[in-house]
C-alpha cells in the first residue's frame, strides 16, 4: 500500500454489507492510513452488518438518515469531534427508489415514491454538502465524491426513476462544486461506476443479464466494487487536487462503446437459434 491517505479524516456513507461499494472503500481507505466515521440510515443498522466493518477499521458509527438535516448536523459535529479536526474526504454512496422496489414501471411511477427516491438518492447529496459548507467543516483541498450510473446520460429502461435521480445528483455535484471550490478549495465529483452486484444493484430488474451485457461490451470488463474503492482512494488523495466538477466514468470503457465483437457474436447466435 502507498499511505496515500495518511493523516486524512473522513465520513463514509452507505456501507450496508460486505458487497457495498462503501464497504470496500472503507477497507481501502483504512489500508491507506485514513481515519473516518461510518454512517448509514438507522434502519440499515439493523438490516446490515456495519458493526463488523467498524471493528475491522477501528471506526465509530454515527447513524444518520441522509434526508434529515438534523441528523446530518449531528453527524458532522460528532465526526469532527471524534476524528479530532476538519474533514478531508466524504463518500456519498446512497441510492434508493421506491418505484424500483415496488416493481412499478417507469410509465406508471407513483409521485410520492418518486419524490422519496429523489430526496434519498439526489437531494441528500445537496443536504450533506450544505451542512459541511455552513459548518465550515471541510479542510482546504478536501474531496467529496458521490457514486452514480450512466443511466443519467443514456436510456436503460429498467433503471426507472433512478436515471432521473442520478442526472439530478450529477448536476448537484457541479452546482455545489462551484461554490465549494471557489469558497473553500474543496473538490466535488461523481464517479459513474459499472453495474455491480450489491443490494442496491440487484434491486434493478433483469440485473444478471444487464451486468453480463456490460461486461461483454467493455474492453476492460466491468469494474468491480474493489476497483471502484481504489479509484475513490485516488480521488481522496492529494494526487488529484485539481479534478473537480467532473462526472468520472469508471466502467472498463463501456460509456464510449457502440458495440463489441462479443456482443455481436452472442446476438448473432441468438438470431440463428430463432431461425
Ligand atoms: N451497484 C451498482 O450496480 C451501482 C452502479 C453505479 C452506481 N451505484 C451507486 O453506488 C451507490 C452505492 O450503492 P451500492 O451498489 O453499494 O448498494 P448498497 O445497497 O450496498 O448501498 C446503498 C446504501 O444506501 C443507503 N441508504 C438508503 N437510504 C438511505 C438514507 N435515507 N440515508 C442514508 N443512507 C441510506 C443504504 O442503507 C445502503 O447502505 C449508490 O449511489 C448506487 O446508486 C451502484
Amino acid at each position: 500500500m502507498y499511505n496515500l491517505l495518511k493523516g486524512k479524516r473522513g465520513i463514509i456513507f452507505g456501507a450496508l454489507d460486505e458487497n457495498s461499494i462503501a464497504w470496500k472503500t472503507a477497507e481501502r481507505v483504512h489500508e491507506e492510513g485514513g481515519t473516518f466515521v461510518l454512517t448509514n440510515a438507522p434502519i440499515a443498522m439493523r438490516m446490515g452488518t456495519i458493526d463488523v466493518l467498524a471493528q475491522k477499521t477501528g471506526s465509530q458509527i454515527i447513524p444518520a438518515d441522509a434526508t434529515s438535516l438534523e441528523d446530518l448536523e449531528n453527524l458532522v459535529d460528532q465526526a469532527v469531534e471524534i476524528l479530532g479536526g476538519k474533514i478531508d474526504f466524504v463518500l456519498h454512496s446512497i441510492g434508493m427508489s421506491v418505484n424500483v422496489r415496488k416493481n412499478i414501471n417507469y410509465t406508471d411511477n407513483k409521485y410520492d415514491f418518486t419524490q422519496k427516491g429523489w430526496d434519498v438518492s439526489a437531494v441528500s447529496f445537496h443536504k450533506v454538502m450544505q451542512v459541511l459548507y455552513k459548518k465550515d467543516a471541510m479542510s482546504e483541498w478536501g474531496s467529496i465524491i458521490a457514486l452514480t450510473y450512466m443511466a443519467a446520460q443514456r436510456v436503460f429502461p429498467d433503471y426507472n426513476d433512478m436515471a432521473d435521480n442520478k442526472a439530478y445528483l450529477e448536476s448537484i455535484a457541479r452546482s455545489f462544486g462551484y461554490f465549494f471550490g471557489k469558497d473553500k478549495k474543496v473538490r466535488v465529483n461523481t464517479i459513474s461506476q459499472s453495474p455491480t452486484a450489491t443490494t442496491a444493484g440487484q434491486g434493478v430488474k433483469g440485473f444478471s443479464g444487464f451486468i453480463a451485457y456490460a461486461d461483454k461490451m467493455s474492453p476492460l470488463g466491468n469494474a468491480t466494487a474493489g476497483e471502484c474503492a481504489d479509484y475513490v482512494v485516488t480521488m481522496f488523495s492529494d494526487l488529484t487536487k485539481k479534478v473537480t466538477l467532473q462526472n468520472l466514468y469508471h466502467d472498463g470503457g463501456f460509456s464510449n462503446m457502440g458495440v463489441s465483437q462479443e456482443v455481436m457474436e452472442a446476438f448473432e447466435r441468438g438470431l440463428e437459434e430463432e431461425n
